[in-house]
């Protein structure tokens, strides 16, 4: 069982769903511990409700330094909102995992995050969009995808039915990239990401 760590900065549907997932037995993890930027985000009240540690830590070098006592071998950032320096990336390379609410490269980097991203898929007027899995990297939004699926946008959506329809789509792909890394499923090539199901 691998040992894995939450960020989260909100609601932590997200992390939910990978507890859900954990208590089922779908991902051979544990999470071990969930930590915040925010001392008012759910997502910490989540983690207690599910007898799972959580902290509430804005200064990056105890973040880490909790990480390494938890001997965590997983970071998942679930909706975390703060820039993850060089120094956390070096410190837990390949081992750090985003969920963004669009298809990378599109809408992404800074400034691109929760509704402001399906706001912007709405008014360039693509007709697809989705959600996408990747690792962490110096860049913001950058590193190796992982997984990715998509969805329609109708004409009659709006940020709000965006947001929803995407966040399933989040809920379930994260769920299936931790669990191929769990599984030691998940390859490097020339800085790509193959999964060897
Ligand atoms: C969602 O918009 C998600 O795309 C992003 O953070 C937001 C909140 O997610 N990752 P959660 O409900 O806190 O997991």
């Amino acid at each position: 069982m691998l040992n894995i760590a939450v960020l989260v900065s909100g609601g932590g549907t997200n992390l939910q769903s990978l507890i859900d997932a954990s208590i089922k037995n779908e991902i051979s993890g544990q999470i071990k511990l969930v930590i915040s930027n925010k001392k008012d985000a759910y997502g910490l009240e989540r983690a207690r409700k599910n007898n799972i540690e959580a902290i509430c830590e804005g200064d990056e070098e105890k973040v880490i330094s909790l990480l390494k006592e938890k001997n965590i071998e997983l970071v998942v950032l679930a909706g975390y909102l703060k820039i993850i320096s060089p120094k956390f990336v070096d410190e837990f390379r390949k081992k750090i995992i985003n969920i963004h609410p669009s298809l990378i490269p599109s809408f992404c980097g800074e400034g691109y995050y929760g509704k402001k991203v399906h706001k912007a898929v709405l008014d360039y007027g693509v007709k697809i969009t989705g959600a996408t899995v990747h690792f962490v990297n110096e860049k913001a939004d950058a590193g190796p995808i992982i997984m990715q699926k998509c969805i329609d946008v109708l004409e009659d959506d709006t940020v709000d039915t965006l947001a929803k329809k995407v966040l399933d789509i989040e809920h379930e792909i994260l769920k299936k990239s931790v669990k191929l890394f769990c599984d030691n499923k998940i390859n490097f090539h020339s800085g790509r990401v193959f999964i060897n199901e």
